[in-house]
């Protein structure tokens, strides 16, 4: 397993709050729910390049800005659709 260090755990202090981070040309999503997670960017297959970011996080549920699909955040299954595909979801090493 690597472990890469993609912010500081101060970096995304309140919970319900998300923010992107870039490490070598590849984007992640950070999300807060007590339980931080972590997001790649891409990880929407085939739908690769929503700004997850951009999306809103309604406790566990985060709705992509593009076409509204819904995922759950702690494990990445997708709620409501068009999206098939789960995120891929990391835990944050602290
Ligand atoms: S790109 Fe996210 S729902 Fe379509």
């Amino acid at each position: 397993m690597t472990i890469q260090r993609i912010c500081k755990k101060d970096d995304v202090p309140e919970l319900g709050s998300m923010k992107q981070f870039d490490l070598k040309e590849s984007e992640f999503l950070v999300v807060n729910t007590g339980r931080t997670v972590l997001l790649p960017r891409g990880s929407m297959a085939p739908m690769q390049l929503a700004p997850l970011a951009e999306g809103d996080l309604d406790g566990d549920i985060l709705t992509c800005p593009w076409h509204y699909s819904q995922f759950r955040v702690s494990d990445g299954s997708v709620v409501r659709g068009p999206a098939n595909n789960p995120l891929n979801v990391y835990d944050i090493t602290r």
